[in-house]
């Protein structure tokens, strides 16, 4: 691996995954380090550059992790500092780099800095009492709006033994950290260095527009949130500038721009309106609320990057959309009211597309061409499913299914003491749906995406180049057409939204195109697309 390469992540796919899910090597019923070491060759088989890991940290998991309660070592049952070290080394033997996550909003209350700071008669309490956000009452930043809508009436919180509110973006559980003491910005810059020592070579920064609260603002994306993370992007830069910082802000394109700074800020940030808006287009069969979206998104700094994805660990998020597509999403996507969850959809890729093999590649053939750098959810290169009778967001979350044996290739623990049900149902079963029946099947979805990234990485353009529209049906708006350039090379990548063949014109900007996906040679001119069918298509012959 090129440890000097800085830009690297402009043209790396990533992958997001759950150690707890991926594989079990102690027979305990829960993923864990070692067990993801072992996965390492089939992830690297994948074309997958950098995997991204859900927090490793101890926590209560009562927000499944992102509620930390010591944030410099591992969450008992995953395994140990050595055994991340290992994972390290042995992840960069084969070229692929790891990101941890960092969550710098919060903390658990079960965290000690919380025990201290709430508790005047905790030995500690004197340095910790300005940690987190207290209030004698409960009336102040009125304007900042609830997150979590289906579990939390405030973001106040009454702590009896303060005898004061604390301020929480998320869960009550989950108090946040006062960033208006300089203790905290150092202690969370110390936390950056101390997983960059351990090797890490990217963090994922959960929640960043809310670390400040301000009187009369919404208290988001504000100017002293943004200084503090040109602060850590100062100190990754100085201290190990190959390291990707990598931002979780769900904003729209205006407010999330704001998060690269001039190129001094995140490296990456989520393009979280694009990715409803491809579920919507494909439902609509109508291009248009994607070019919408994208005449909406500026030009990045250089070096920038966005990262793109179709479905993660969280909801479906509706967020960054108009109230009236919210309800036609949650009506067309997640007919049962079970399916929604707080303003999204919590439901898996291969259920969101009625299993549709066509519609899955066309999708991933969005991802992989479109703009930005692609994020896979790890079990959805498989078509895994899910599961609504489990609680919050877990049922997205359940064990990789790896095989049709009892285990499902994940653990050989008793399945009672699985940290969750693995996914048996007769659609998306593991007896149906896994690894190994998909490596034995050459059109599979498994094998079908494999090879679709293995293109993506021959082409460098994907990750670097210009975006332009392109009108393949004379006016009609269900091929999504464009063309990506960079240094004078081009793609021209269609993909067909609907049902049906779509005729339509190539561009004679070239006499043939060679499709890189299939190895066959088509003429400029006339074109037929099959149903949900895509290409990407490279001049040849100029
Ligand atoms: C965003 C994470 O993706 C989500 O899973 C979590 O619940 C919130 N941040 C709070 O940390």
């Amino acid at each position: 691996m090129n440890k000097v390469d800085k830009h690297w992540y402009k043209t790396a796919i990533f992958m997001e995954l759950n150690v707890r899910a991926y594989r079990d090597s102690n027979a305990d019923g829960w993923g864990d380090l070692p067990g993801l070491t072992s996965k390492l060759d089939y992830i690297k088989d994948l074309g997958v550059d950098a995997v991204w890991l859900l927090p490793i940290m101890p926590s209560p998991l009562r927000d499944d992790g992102y509620d930390v309660s010591d944030f410099k070592s591992i969450f008992p049952a995953y395994g140990t500092i050595e055994d991340f070290n290992t994972l390290i080394s042995e992840a960069h033997k084969r070229g692929i780099r790891i990101i941890v996550e960092i969550i710098p909003n919060h903390s658990s209350d079960l965290h000690p800095w919380f025990q201290a700071s709430r508790d005047p008669n905790h030995p500690e309490h004197e340095k910790y009492k300005d940690w987190y956000v207290w209030s004698d009452t409960d009336q102040k930043y009125k304007d900042a709006r609830i997150i979590f809508t289906d579990s939390e009436t405030s973001n106040w919180a009454w702590d009896e033994v303060r005898g004061q509110y604390f301020w929480h973006r998320f869960y009550s559980t989950q108090p946040d950290l006062n960033y208006d003491n300089e203790e905290v910005q150092q202690e969370m810059l110390d936390i950056v260095k101390f997983w960059i020592d351990r090797g890490a070579d990217g963090l994922r920064v959960d929640a960043p527009p809310y670390l400040f609260e301000r009187e009369g603002t919404n208290c988001e994306n504000l100017p002293e949130t943004h200084a503090f993370l040109k602060r850590m992007r100062a100190f990754v830069d100085e201290y190990a500038p190959e390291t990707l910082l990598l931002s979780e802000a769900n904003m729209w394109p205006e407010e999330v721009i704001e998060y690269f700074g001039d190129g001094d800020e995140m490296h990456m940030n989520f393009h979280f309106p694009l990715m409803p808006r491809l579920f919507m287009a494909l439902a609509r069969g109508d291009r248009q609320p994607i070019v919408d979206i994208l005449a909406r998104t500026p030009k990045l700094p250089k070096y920038c990057q966005w990262g793109t994805f179709l479905r993660c660990h969280d909801e479906l998020t509706l967020e960054m959309v108009t109230p009236e597509e919210r309800q036609w999403m949650w009506e067309t996507y997640s007919p049962d009211p079970k399916q929604r969850i707080n303003l999204g959809i919590r439901r898996r890729l291969a259920p969101l597309l009625d299993n549709d093999l066509r519609k899955n590649l066309m999708m991933n053939s969005m991802l992989l061409t479109m703009i930005g750098s692609p994020f896979l959810y790890y079990g959805d290169e498989i078509g895994m499913g899910d599961d609504i009778s489990l609680f919050d967001r877990n049922g997205v979350r359940t064990p990789m299914q790896w095989d049709a044996s009892p285990s499902a290739g994940f653990s050989d623990a008793p399945k009672d003491k699985w940290y969750s049900p693995v996914i048996s149902d007769e659609v998306y079963g593991y007896e149906k749906v896994n690894v190994e029946a998909q490596e034995a099947d050459p059109n599979s979805l498994l094998k079908q995406l494999r090879h679709m990234i293995k293109a993506r990485k021959q082409y460098p353009l994907f990750g670097w180049a210009e975006f332009e529209w392109l009108d393949f049906t004379e006016g009609k708006q269900t091929v999504v057409a464009y063309k990506r350039e960079w240094e004078g090379d081009y793609f021209i990548v269609l993909n067909n939204l609907i049902d049906q063949d779509v005729h339509g014109t190539l561009p004679a900007d070239a006499p043939e195109y060679l499709d890189v996906l299939t190895g066959e040679t088509v003429k400029a001119g006339d074109y037929t697309l099959p149903p949900y069918g895509f290409v990407w298509l490279k001049p040849v012959g100029e």
